[in-house]
């Protein structure tokens, strides 16, 4: 059933492609003006990738087994391949009157208007194939059906969904997201090789019973997990679990009433915050906690106080290279960025002190649902480069989908762990933090 996977992760981006377009709309009604370039930006990923690939790729394989294997299936499936079938033509239709705005009379309300009954008719789609149609597959395909599907929507040679295909609409999708209002953009790109020294399967970072209190409060009651070098893992729980004092804990600013905290075989319970940076425990906190007044560049210089001098003009054009942004507007005032180049600027600076385990809390908080995506893509990229990551998110459902292993914590307390993988499969953590 990974085909049921990877076509709720392309739902999931259409769904925050869907979500910054109302609120785009929104801005488009309010302002009269029509930003031609990001909005073709987005029509063009609606044909290029569910047009071309997303939907045919369903109608073929999943829909057509489908409907010999159930036929309470059909009204369900009738209705999504007609809205496949007439999809094109409504979006030339969009496209056309786009072409229109401004200069016709009329044309922004027009298109306003369509978009808004366009994308209310792509939510419900999604709702009906989450709802409906994938609980029925589930039930009435067999495993040599599942085989056939997979097979397909796993083919990396496939001219219409295979790697090629899938880099092609990556891109489509940064750029809508490097093209949208400042209000939900981010114009950050993901590049550029940053120091890897880290192998696999050794225990980097281990946590034997650590207990934590705010005065009578105990708000770590025990904790024990592990990361292995090279890993991501992930934290998840809910507001108030106790995330952010777990990770304060581990970078050395929240002390420890019990247990032991050993990183790269030392022994750190006792030592000082500089020294565990010293170490290599860099944290991009909460909040981002940017120093707002000072440059961007001034911020990223704090971030590699603990390194020697002559590391710093190569690490800053590392960081350069992968937030363009930041090189851009590198001379003002840190506030000047928004929420999300903060954010972005709070990982750079935390990458400058050249982390053998960086620890993220929430780097998702608070940003568009677009800018969450480049968020966790910016993670997938460090992760590839071979950093080892502990992400605390309440966001769980994106963070385990790119962790190696994650940790359920509920209430100062680790409830539940597994591969990334066998926690979003699992049905307490599907209710509890996915929402489904
Ligand atoms: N400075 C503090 N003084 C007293 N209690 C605190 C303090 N900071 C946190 N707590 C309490 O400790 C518990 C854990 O809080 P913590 O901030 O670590 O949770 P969290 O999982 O990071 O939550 P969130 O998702 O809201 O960031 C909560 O019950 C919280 O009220
Ligand atoms: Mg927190």
């Amino acid at each position: 059933m990974e085909s049921l996977r990877i076509i709720k992760d392309e739902h999931r981006n259409l769904w925050r492609v869907a979500i910054t377009l109302d609120q785009v709309i929104e801005e488009m009604e309010s302002t009269g003006t029509v930003d031609g370039a990001f909005l073709g930006s987005v029509l063009d990923y609606f044909e290029q990738f569910v047009d071309r690939a997303h939907h045919p790729k369903e109608d073929q394989h999943l829909f057509r087994l489908l409907r010999q294997r159930s036929s309470s299936a059909a009204p369900a499936l009738d209705r999504l391949e007609a809205e496949h079938r007439e999809a094109p033509g409504k979006l030339a239709a969009l496209r056309q009157t786009l072409e229109q705005c401004p200069s016709t009379d009329g044309a922004v309300l027009r298109l306003t208007t369509a978009l808004r009954a366009y994308l209310a008719e792509l939510k419900a789609h999604i709702r009906i194939e989450e709802a409906d149609v994938f609980p029925l597959a589930r039930e009435a395909l067999r495993p040599e059906d599942w085989h056939e599907i997979d097979r397909a929507f796993l083919d990396n040679q496939d001219p219409v969904f295979g790697q090629q295909a899938r880099a092609e609409f990556r891109d489509l999708f940064h750029r809508i997201a490097s093209l949208a209002p400042v209000s939900v953009g981010l114009g950050s790109h993901t590049a550029g090789g940053l120091h890897s020294r880290n192998n696999h399967h050794d225990v980097l970072l281990a946590v034997r019973d650590v207990e934590s209190c705010y005065g009578r409060i105990k708000a770590l009651k025990g904790i024990s997990l592990e990361v292995r070098k090279g890993e991501t893992v992930a934290l998840v729980g809910a507001n108030g679990a106790g995330k952010t004092t777990f990770l304060r804990a581990l970078s050395g600013v929240q002390p420890i009433s019990a247990g032991s905290i050993t990183f790269g075989g030392e022994d750190i319970s006792r030592h000082r915050a500089d020294q565990r940076m010293r170490l290599g425990i860099c944290q991009s906190p909460e909040g981002r906690q940017v120093f707002g007044p000072l440059s961007i560049e001034d911020n990223l210089r704090l971030g590699a106080y603990t390194q020697p001098k002559h590391f710093f003009a190569e690490d800053l054009e590392k960081i350069y290279g992968m937030f363009p942004i930041l090189k851009e507007k590198r001379k003002l005032p840190a506030g000047t960025l928004s929420g999300g180049q903060q954010q972005m600027l709070a990982i750079g600076r935390a990458l400058m002190g050249r982390p053998k385990l960086l620890l993220l809390d929430e780097p998702s908080m608070g940003l568009a649902p677009l800018l969450v995506e480049e968020v966790f893509n910016v993670v997938s990229s460090l992760k590839a480069q071979g950093m080892t990551i502990l992400l605390v998110e309440q966001n769980a459902f994106s963070a385990l989908a790119i962790a190696d292993r994650g940790y359920v914590l509920e209430t100062g307390e680790i409830t539940l762990t597994g591969s990334g993988r066998d926690l979003i499969e699992n049905e307490k953590v599907r209710s509890a933090y996915l929402g489904m």
